[in-house]
């Protein structure tokens, strides 16, 4: 990647989700960008390894238990990293689940569908809202949802998790507007399928769909959507709000 060393000096930033996978891949390029970054998750022993690992490399980053599903936690989660970093300029809502792979409509249940619109619609929500105070005071907050492509392209046998990316981005344009007054920012990355921990279940056949149809025909991996999140929360994107920006090689083009 280009040299972003300086891209959020002295900014400050909260990334949920973020002990693995896209979240610390988004991290650790914030950090390496020159920012502080408050690792939340709710993986705390894979938190605290990758956490020390990224501090053994001399980065500003710290870590902090969360559970998107139990709205105190995210409540003491928000206030805990926002006294550490001395307020906020930044927040990433990455921390999702899925669960409702491979099954088609009628073959997901009920609870499971609960917990995948508590975690990723809810959860991104009531986090923001802890999070508005000291977005507010930074003048310059920026809030980047991670969504995904699959809502664009009507991805099948997922439906509880395509339903609440559909919402992230309905949020995240209704946010946009509420925020704008309060300068702040609102946009939604929306990844196409990429190689990390969660997704190694996902069939070969999958992978291949998403391939074939890229413009850019090749597996997509965390670092090629890092660009995408530190644009989005960088003073180069400050006019640039409610906005779905689909980092997937062109599978779906808006
Ligand atoms: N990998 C992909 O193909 C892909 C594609 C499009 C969008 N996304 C989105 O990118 C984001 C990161 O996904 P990923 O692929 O790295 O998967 P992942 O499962 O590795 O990452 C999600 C992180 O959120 C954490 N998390 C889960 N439930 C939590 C909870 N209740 N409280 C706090 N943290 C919780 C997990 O422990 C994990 O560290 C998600 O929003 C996902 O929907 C991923």
């Amino acid at each position: 990647m280009s040299d972003t060393s300086k891209l959020l000096a002295d900014r400050r930033v909260l990334v949920t989700g973020s002990a693995r996978g896209l979240g610390l891949a988004f991290a650790t390029a914030i950090a390496e960008a020159g920012a502080t970054v408050a690792m939340a998750d709710i993986l705390r022993d894979v938190l605290d390894d990758s956490v020390a690992a990224l501090q053994a490399r001399g980065l500003q980053v710290c870590g902090f238990p969360l559970d998107m599903a139990d709205p105190a936690s995210i409540e003491s989660c928000a206030t805990a990293a926002i006294a550490r970093l001395g307020g906020l300029d930044g927040l990433v809502n990455n921390a999702a689940i899925t669960n409702s792979g491979g099954r088609s409509s009628q073959q997901l249940e009920i609870d499971m569908w609960d917990m995948v619109m508590q975690v990723n619609v809810r959860g991104t929500w009531l986090m923001t809202n802890a999070c508005l105070p000291a977005l507010r005071a930074s003048g310059n907050g920026a809030i980047v949802n991670l969504a995904s492509d699959t809502p664009l392209w009507g991805a099948t046998n997922l439906l509880a998790y395509v339903a609440s990316k559909g919402a992230v981005i309905g949020m995240t344009r209704s946010l946009a507007r509420e925020e704008g007054p309060n300068n702040i920012t609102v946009n939604a990355i929306a990844p196409g399928l990429t190689k990390v921990e969660a997704t190694e279940y996902v069939p070969a056949q999958r992978y291949q769909h998403y391939q074939d149809g890229r413009a850019l025909q090749r597996l997509q991996v965390p670092d090629d959507v890092t660009g995408a999140v530190l644009f989005a929360l960088s003073g180069l994107s400050r006019f640039i709000t409610g906005q779905v920006l689909a980092v997937n090689g062109g599978f779906v083009m808006n």
